[in-house]
């Protein structure tokens, strides 16, 4: 099988792609470090596939049960509901800006979710995988509260870490549970919490361990620093794991005996992918989850592996209706200038002023593309974003487009002219395109999105070298016919980063080919495969250059660093209309 090709006899049939990124706590807006770890080579990933030909379905949401949301509405004395729904719409006015492609960016507040996952737990519940115990949890006195795990911070027991949540050390990713959790602290009152032990729900887990390790091991093609996590947790040993919480805030637990309690979120917030697809119709969960011709992709960040390799899988298999991931593409931390991303400290890039600011949402993907974590953690360095956004993407690849464009306008009076004849260099030329193109479309396939927009830019690399070898100011003095057919190819490598650049920066894409004046669209579904084909009518007009991108000047950048290391107040976002 290539390229997830199925071949049958004479008729192809292409793969169906559910592509999802993590679903963000709804009272936690973005940081870019959310942006890179999810939604942005989530987005590529999907917008590749359409373009590819695969039918693909992108789906996320806001997550917006659990007491984070229920703590930060009372403190700022708004009901729940009013507070999830603006905080929804702010997470979204965030993603439109970097055009990311939801099909559906839903949320696990609605009906639909609720009542889909009340039916997956049924599922759960009837095939055994469900048990009943008591269990000691945090409880705060002095808030009167059950804490839930983020409201409990403590020494992880495993690596020493002093601010470890309650439920997970984001530093080792160690799984916790109120035991390994030394020196606790309520998060409300800063008071040590005692613990309580209530009657509860456990998912076996224990159980399944067996089945997961096998699942595990045949997914060859995931990247190791997943597998390799998710084998060391099932080394460790799988207990079983609560998943009702003593709160009102939630997905309320079916069964008359639990009528008062919800679910914790981690079991709910995964079977949002589900509800996020049923919500566009219901017979999209049979071809997207249910398919046998339809692979799950999960982007995600580190601190979500265990529960998308694991925990999410597990529950997959016990509930038994729906397919299992095919990749999860866990990606590493983003971070800031030497450090890591800190609200209170100002440190970082915040998205909620970006949809404001003057600045193509493209130039940030770009440079964001640069760093997509995806073998080790990277970090956000103003003076690279500002140095590689000027040479790697204006220099090389908006250098190319305009050259090419404006020769032709002012040198070719509009005009190329498709060559009857390939010479020696313009063959090496057009082979050389090709073979690069097959090279990003293997790697895009993989998810490998970081190497394949390198190979991008040194197509446009290609593009500059062939123009200057060819000289064609010189040329068309001389030649200007020649010189038509030279801008034709160079015309031609234009279409084809305006296509396979088009996952990446779908705006640049789109304005390249307006410039280039082609009828359709490089978006267009199934394009993908004639990126290096010489298309473009034998005698043809471009438009009207214009340049792709502005240059990122040293006050640019000064006032960009200013606005964005600020961030919103949740209580202003949610007061105003
Ligand atoms: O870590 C987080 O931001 C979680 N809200 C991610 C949930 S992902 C999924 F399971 F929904
Ligand atoms: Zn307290």
């Amino acid at each position: 099988m290539l390229f997830g090709v199925i071949s049958l006899g004479v008729v192809k049939i292409k793969e169906i792609r559910l592509v999802t990124a993590a679903l963000p706590y709804v009272n936690n807006l973005p940081h870019l470090g959310h942006i890179v770890g999810s939604h942005l080579p989530a987005d590529i990933f999907a917008r590749f596939s359409r373009l590819r030909g695969y039918e693909t379905l992108f789906v996320g949401g806001s997550d917006e049960n659990g007491t984070p949301s229920e703590i930060a509405a009372e403190s700022i004395g708004v009901d729940i509901a009013t507070f999830c729904a603006k905080l929804h719409k702010e997470h979204k006015k965030i993603y439109d800006w970097f055009n990311i492609s939801y099909d559906n960016f839903s949320r696990t507040s609605s009906e639909i979710h609720h009542k889909m996952t009340q039916e997956f737990f049924l599922e759960v519940y009837k095939k055994g995988y469900i048990s009943k115990g008591k269990l000691s949890l945090f409880f705060c006195e002095n808030d009167k509260r059950f804490l839930p795990d983020r409201y409990v911070e403590g020494t992880c027991a495993k690596c020493g870490y002093e601010h470890a949540n309650g439920d997970q050390c984001e530093i080792c990713t160690a799984v916790i549970d109120v035991k390994q959790l030394h020196d606790p602290k309520c998060k409300i009152c800063g008071k040590q919490p005692i613990i309580r032990e209530s009657e509860h729900l456990f998912f076996k887990l224990d159980l399944l361990s067996d089945k997961l390790e096998a699942w595990i091991r045949s997914n060859s093609h995931w990247r190791s620093q997943v597998s390799n996590l998710a084998l060391g947790w099932l080394k460790e040993g799988l207990k079983e794991r609560c998943i009702t919480r003593d709160l009102k805030h939630g997905v309320v637990v079916p069964l008359p005996e639990f009528k008062d309690k919800v679910f914790y979120v981690w079991f709910d917030a995964p079977i949002g992918y589900i509800s996020a697809v049923a919500e566009i119709s219901k017979a999209n969960i049979k071809k997207f989850w249910k398919g046998s011709d339809s692979k799950v992709y999960h982007f995600l960040g580190k601190d979500n592996i265990p529960f998308h390799s694991i925990f999410w899988p597990a529950m997959l298999i016990a509930n038994g209706n729906y397919n299992l991931p095919y990749n999860v593409v866990g990606l590493q931390y983003l971070n800031y200038e030497g450090g890591k991303f800190s609200k209170s400290q100002k440190h970082g890039v915040f998205c909620e002023r970006l949809p404001d600011m003057d600045l193509n949402s493209d130039v940030l993907r770009a440079y964001l593309t640069f760093l997509i974590p995806e073998s080790d953690d990277s970090e956000f360095k103003w003076n690279e974003f500002q140095t590689r956004i000027n040479s790697d993407i204006i220099g090389n690849y908006g250098n190319f487009v305009n050259r090419t464009l404006t020769f032709i306008a002012n040198g070719c009076g509009s005009s190329i002219k498709k060559p009857a004849k390939l010479n020696d260099a313009d063959k090496a030329f057009v082979d050389s395109i090709k073979e690069r193109i097959s090279k990003i479309t293997g790697l895009l396939e993989a998810a490998q999105l970081r190497p394949a927009f390198q190979e991008i830019l040194a197509l446009s690399a290609e593009g500059n070298k062939y123009f200057n070898d060819n000289q064609p100011w010189k040329l068309v003095k001389e030649n200007p016919s020649r010189t038509k057919e030279i801008l034709y190819l160079c015309a031609s490598l234009c279409r084809s980063l305006a296509i396979v650049s088009s996952p990446y920066l779908p705006l640049t894409s789109l304005n390249v080919w307006k410039q280039l004046k082609l009828s359709g669209s490089p978006d267009k579904k199934g394009i993908w495969d004639t990126a290096s084909d010489l298309v473009i009518p034998a005698s043809h007009k471009i438009g009207t250059p214009a340049l792709l991108f502005t240059k990122l000047t040293d006050d640019f950048i000064e006032n960009m660093k200013k606005i964005v290391s600020q961030t919103k107040e949740l209580k202003d976002i949610i007061k105003k209309a």
